[in-house]
């Protein structure tokens, strides 16, 4: 979809439909909507007055040939209230707009943000939320009814004088929500489509593109590098593992500046393996890559929007199957970084992979690290489809995760990673057992697995499980995968110093 500034006057543009919304506080209209219910003839303040105009978040309002305009279609979207209204409330109401559009077949439409949304921040939000909207889970229907695409969006209500700033604007918002879009792609993908060795070669692919440095380690190179952990869990399966490391360097690189490393675990499918997982539902464990598609869109974003630190990208990427040569329950595995794990049940494989991911990109020289995985069932208990949860070694590091994450619109929240946590995988005959002895507490046993294998390396672990996956459609996006985390941490790499990860 092409999205462009649009200076013309809004209410003499022939388009199919135009786009606007109204705060619960707009009776009578006002700002922006004002100067479309004057063209109107008043129009619009008789529907607020009527009461069918409420402003609540959300609310459609679908007007057809408003006599004094020239759009064909006026689309008012409630925005709920005025002070509750912000980025991520645009990105939802212009996302919405779209897709209620898209539904009617509507091709193309100008999208009117209010007075008070002209900034870059607010043109990107829009642009992004257009964007993550037209996207839909539909790659493999062959009639794509009522799905196709909307071809184009005017951003309107701007001046000239803002030309510069509106384009770099909507430029940066197509950026970040066509790399979210290239996650969920990839996280859509069912798992005969998509194997570690598809996915090494679609990753290897857009680093070409992008410009990236990659290299593609097989199962040769993995077990060169020791890499007990991961190879145990691939070691079920016919299909071979692969690991997926791509770098990006700034121009100038600095030795001795940090190196933040980014680590996602790819299982391509998860049955559980020995301790395999009841049939129910075990179908939607082909997004159990979602953490490594989420690190390679960022990398995809990092390459263009080029910041000024070193990023390393590590995504284990394997099955985890039954079968004859799978481990067994009890089976003792030495990992890249020499200790050993106890494997009490083979279903809790993402924490083994990520084991050797972290390790390994400590071993490249990385000074920060960040990983992202749909690590466990217990974190959905917790926070549903709400909530990423966060956990971190170093308080400063992670609540720098956070602030990002508000900034891009994005819910996170911290979640608890104690002493105590780490009794509970205490093994009798080896290092770490790589489930917990007692009852509860699974997403924080989960992350103090990680935690042994981040040494002290600053480093921050989200559990995407229960956000990366969208089962309905909401209205701002397509049901299945959501491509959670991209933008903020798209906004950590961004804000993220030489010096250090700073303050906002
Ligand atoms: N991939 C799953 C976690 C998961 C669950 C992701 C639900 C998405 C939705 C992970 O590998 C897993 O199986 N975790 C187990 C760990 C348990 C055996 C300690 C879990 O959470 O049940
Ligand atoms: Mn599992
Ligand atoms: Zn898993």
């Amino acid at each position: 979809m092409q999205i462009t500034m649009e200076t013309r006057p809004f209410a003499t543009l022939e388009t199919p439909a135009l786009v606007s919304y109204v705060f619960e506080e707009d009776n009578p209209i006002q700002g922006a909507v004002a100067e479309l219910d004057q063209a109107a003839g008043g129009a619009l303040r008789k529907l607020a007055a009527s009461g069918e105009l409420t402003g609540k978040m959300l609310e459609m309002t679908l007007l057809h040939y408003v006599a004094g305009l020239a759009p064909q279609r006026l689309l008012l979207v409630g925005a709920g209230k005025r002070e509750k209204f912000g980025t991520p409330e645009l990105r939802k109401v212009a996302g919405a707009a779209l897709r209620h559009l898209k539904a009617r077949k509507v091709d193309r439409l100008a999208f009117l943000p209010r007075e008070n949304d002209r900034s870059a921040a607010a043109v990107q939000a829009s642009t992004e939320g257009l964007l993550i909207a037209n996207f839909e889970s539909d790659k493999y229907k062959t009639e794509k009814k009522n799905s196709k695409p909307v071809e184009a969006a005017d951003l309107t209500g701007f001046d000239e004088a803002g030309r510069t700033a509106v384009e770099s604007a909507i430029e940066r918002g197509r950026i970040l929500a066509e790399s979210q879009n290239f996650a969920r792609d990839l996280v859509n993908e069912p798992s005969n489509r998509l194997t570690p060795r598809m996915l090494a070669e679609r990753a290897e692919a857009m680093a070409r593109e992008a410009g990236l440095a990659v290299a593609i380690l097989d199962q040769r190179g993995i077990a060169e590098l020791n890499m007990g952990a991961l190879l145990a869990v691939a070691q079920g399966s016919a299909e071979p593992p692969r690991l997926i490391v791509i770098t990006y360097t700034p121009a100038p690189s600095r030795p001795g500046a940090p190196v933040l490393g980014l680590v996602g675990k790819a299982i391509t499918f998860d049955t559980g393996g020995i301790s395999i997982k009841p049939a129910a539902d075990m179908e939607k464990m082909k997004y159990d890559m979602a953490g490594g598609a989420t690190m390679l869109a960022v990398m995809r974003v990092l390459a263009q929007l080029k910041p000024a630190v070193k990023v390393i990208a590590v995504i284990p990427a394997t099955e985890n199957m039954p079968g004859g040569r799978a481990q067994k329950p009890g089976d003792v595995q030495i990992a890249l970084s020499g200790k050993s794990v106890e494997v009490i049940n083979t279903d809790a494989e993402g924490r083994l992979v990520l084991a050797d991911g972290l390790a390994y990109a400590r071993q490249l020289g990385c000074t920060h690290l960040v990983d992202a995985a749909t690590l466990t069932g217990a974190i959905v208990v917790a926070l549903s489809g709400v909530n990423v949860g966060v956990f971190g070694s170093d308080p400063a590091f992670t609540e720098r995760l956070l602030a990002s994450a508000r900034a891009a619109g994005e819910k996170m929240w911290p979640m608890p990673l104690d002493d105590e946590y780490r009794e509970m995988i205490k093994s009798t005959i080896a290092d770490i057992r790589n489930i917990s002895t007692s009852k509860g507490g699974g997403a924080s046993t989960a992350a103090a697995f990680l935690k042994e294998f981040s040494g002290d390396t600053p480093w921050v672990h989200l559990d995407i499980a229960g956000t990366a996956w969208l089962d309905e459609a909401k209205p701002w996006i397509a049901s299945g995968a959501s491509g959670v985390g991209v933008r903020t941490l798209v906004d950590f790499v961004m804000n993220f110093d030489s010096g250090g990860p700073t303050g906002k």
